[in-house]
């Protein structure tokens, strides 16, 4: 009998060019499932392992954080999920798991069924911002997450905290997370004039013009008695171009950042407590586990949104290679999709 194959797009050596090529169809092992892409999301991490080899042990390599598609097969033990099923998911960093090929083997924590109110490509732009938002929100600044059941950390609750790069994917995404943590909570966040009213239907209390040079005095003032925000989430490495940042913290309060990981090198003041968050943080007990049922959760209650408008750069893999170098070139509040 013939052996099943499936097709990866593989990166053939740092900086490309990619190739379409054939492969054993993968099958899940216990706990993993095997999904059939129907949409893949581009993400600057993407692009960093293409460009800079950055987490990269060797070529050729398969490259891809986020997809959505159907179930093709489950591993043994997995009782959520079965053939056929329309799904979304995180994928991994080894070729087994990332997503830019036609058929890959998760493991089942990182998968959700798909809500039916979104299409393929809207849902494979959600998982890596989603995650990463909730790992330096949960993760690093310990603020528990209402909708990971048995989510409870501990550590000071922020009256108040800054979202560094609001209309980024992880941006939105942290905006929104915080809302639903911080009911009450003053969200303010930086970003670009145009998306500001998309980031306060978000969440966001207000919204500030990144390159005014009132930002850091403009934010103060916009804090109980002027004194500064608790916490700050910087999404997109703010803190190496514009350093005085942190003086937007309250003296009076913890002075903590929980900042997403962009392989930049940052200082902060002394003083000021900052921890890295990288996206699977977030799958980490207690709640963790449940992470992505509860987007889909959230979704389907209308309780999260989608963060960015979603563009497709193309379909078949071939329109991969083209939607990185836009990325690469920068994007304004929009997630790159590629149509499998
Ligand atoms: N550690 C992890 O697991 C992980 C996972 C995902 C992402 N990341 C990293 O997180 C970062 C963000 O990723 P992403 O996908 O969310 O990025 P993205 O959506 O591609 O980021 C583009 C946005 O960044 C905003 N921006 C850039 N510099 C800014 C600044 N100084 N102030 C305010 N806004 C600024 C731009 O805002 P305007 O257009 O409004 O100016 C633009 O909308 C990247 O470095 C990525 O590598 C890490």
């Amino acid at each position: 009998m013939a052996t099943a194959t499936a097709t990866q797009y593989q990166a053939v050596q740092k900086g490309g060019p990619f190739t379409v090529v054939s492969i054993p169809k993968p099958c899940p092992g216990p706990n993993e499932v095997s999904i059939r892409l129907k949409a893949i999301a581009l993400n600057p991490l993407d692009w960093k392992k293409l460009y800079f080899g950055f987490m990269i042990e060797s070529w050729p390599a398969v490259l891809g954080i986020d997809g959505a598609g159907i179930v093709e097969d489950v591993g043994q033990g997995v009782n959520n999920f079965k053939a056929g099923d329309e799904v979304f998911s995180l994928f991994g960093h080894d070729s087994r798991a990332s997503s830019f090929q036609e058929v890959s083997v998760v493991p089942e924590m990182f998968v959700a069924k798909k809500p039916r109110n979104l299409s393929f490509e809207e849902a494979a732009s959600l998982p890596i911002c989603y995650c990463t938002a909730g790992a330096a929100i949960y993760s690093a600044l310990k603020i528990p997450l209402p909708f990971l059941p048995d989510g409870a950390t501990t550590g000071p609750q922020p009256k108040s905290v800054l979202v560094l790069g609001g209309s980024s994917g992880v941006g939105a995404a942290a905006i929104q997370i915080l809302r639903l943590a911080l009911p009450t909570a003053a969200i303010l966040t930086t970003s670009s004039p145009q998306h500001h009213a998309h980031l306060t239907s978000l969440g966001a209390s207000r919204g500030f013009d990144q390159k005014s040079p009132s930002l850091v005095a403009d934010i103060k003032s916009a804090t109980p008695d002027a004194k500064g925000v608790d916490m700050i989430v910087d999404a997109v490495a703010s803190g190496a171009s514009q350093t005085n940042i942190y003086d937007t913290l309250s003296a009076d309060g913890p002075k903590e950042v929980g900042e997403v990981f962009s392989g930049t090198q940052i200082q902060v003041p002394e003083g000021v407590k900052r921890t890295v968050a990288f996206g699977r943080q977030v799958f980490e007990p207690p709640g963790g586990k449940n992470a992505m049922t509860a987007l889909a959760g959230l979704l389907s209650e209308g309780r999260y949104k989608l963060p960015n408008r979603v563009q497709s750069v193309g379909s078949r893999f071939e329109a991969i290679a083209k939607g990185l170098e836009v990325l690469k070139g920068g994007i304004s509040g929009t997630k790159l999709v590629v149509t499998v």
